[in-house]
């Protein structure tokens, strides 16, 4: 057993819930009170706040983060015919959404150090989609585990090509990369609040960012069904898909203490990579210019089943994000694939696994101390 009198949670959001109940009892109270549940003042205000917070010109919420990637390719007219890039390394929403509105996700592979696309896997894969008959339209830049790609030489690389970035900011909202924080890079940002994100509320939600008020006018009415200049004029084919009063609430009341739990997940993985080795494991790498938002404390080893059940059977929870890449699941396997070769992205889900990681570590020193000497005994003969 570790030494804690509280077992080590992965993510920890009943601690988190516990510092602010009051207010949220009080916000979810307001709600109630009202009963706007669909659209109310909280979401426009909510709204707002993201705006601030990003930087971005405009920032829409919606249902959840797959939504809001299908928003953006919707009013980005993406179709039939159109190759989306997606890196095959993610969790299976980046591909989904491309082939909801029926284009072809086109699987591309990622860094091994960052988990991140490769821009010269791109670059082949561009090459590659035109000898199949397909339109390059869109790359989906996704920020693995909380660090932002690299948006410079993935814009660069589509921009020349007329191929429009999208950043998959799922699990990397509040990140930043040269001081520019995730939703007010690209030609547009997504992001999730599922419970388990830095940023999560308790149920599902989403948003999308956008400097371009054409796209998110477009973007306001598909996510109410299309709607014109009023609900029972419907000028396009939409989504019902919109955040709840309630969840853009509670999501008010995270949002003032996430600056705050930003810099603890900094901390822990700070003091991670500062504490841990192992000559059979590579911890990951945060670029220099690179805030991340530590969705995901990810360490790559040749021996990760040793590593687990050893950190299992000390009370430490760990996970396998991801275990299978995309290409290669049932569902999406016979798309295109770059012909270059997925090297990496097969590599990472066989030797990938995450630490816990949250900012309710309540004696994060002796935390990491503990791992670390599991770490120790990894591999030694008992
Ligand atoms: C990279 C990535 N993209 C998209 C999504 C989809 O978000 P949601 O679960 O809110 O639909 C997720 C959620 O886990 C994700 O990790």
């Amino acid at each position: 057993m570790n030494e804690y009198s509280a077992p080590t949670q992965f993510i920890d959001l009943a601690a988190q819930q516990k510092s602010i109940r009051d207010n949220l009892d009080k916000a979810i109270a307001k709600v109630l009170d009202h009963g706007q549940y669909i659209m109310g003042p909280e979401v426009k205000e909510f709204e707002v706040k993201l705006q601030e917070f990003t930087g971005s010109s405009r920032a829409l919420t919606c249902a959840n983060g797959t939504d809001a990637l299908t928003l953006v390719l919707m009013a980005w007219g993406v179709e039939p015919g159109d190759a989306v890039f997606i890196p095959s390394f993610t969790y299976v929403a980046t591909a989904e959404s491309p082939a909801l509105v029926g284009a072809t996700p086109f699987f591309v592979d990622v860094l091994e150090d960052t988990f991140n696309i490769d821009p010269q896997s791109f670059k082949q894969a561009i090459i590659d989609c035109r000898t199949l008959g397909l339109k390059p339209k869109v790359v989906v830049a996704v920020d693995l585990f909380g660090q932002p790609a690299n948006i410079d030489a993935i814009t660069a690389i589509a921009h020349a090509e007329k191929i429009k970035v999208l950043v998959d900011g799922a699990q990397s909202f509040g990140a930043s990369s040269k001081g520019r924080r995730v939703g007010s890079m690209g030609d547009a940002t997504t992001t999730s609040f599922f419970p388990a994100k830095p940023l999560g509320c308790y149920g599902d939600g989403g948003a999308v960012f956008t400097n371009n008020d054409a796209d998110a006018h477009l973007i306001d009415s598909i996510r109410l069904h299309g709607r014109g200049h009023e609900k029972y004029d419907n000028v396009r084919i939409g989504l019902n898909s919109r955040l709840d009063t309630i969840q853009a609430a509670i999501l008010m009341e995270k949002l003032k203490i996430f600056p705050i739990e930003l810099d603890d997940r900094a901390k822990l993985a700070q003091e991670y990579t500062r504490h841990l080795s192992h000559p059979d494991c590579v911890l990951p790498l945060l670029e220099p210019d690179n805030f991340s938002s530590w969705a995901q404390y990810t360490i790559k080893t040749s021996f990760r089943e040793g590593f687990r059940a050893e950190l299992t059977s000390k009370g430490i929870p760990t996970a396998i994000y991801y275990p299978k890449p995309l290409h290669l699941q049932k569902g999406y396997n016979t798309y295109p694939t770059v012909s270059s070769g997925l090297v990496n992205s097969n590599k990472l889900s066989d030797s990938v696994f995450s630490l816990p990681m949250h900012p309710y570590i309540s004696d994060i020193s002796m935390h990491v101390k503990n791992i670390a000497s599991i770490f120790n005994d990894v591999g030694k003969p008992k």
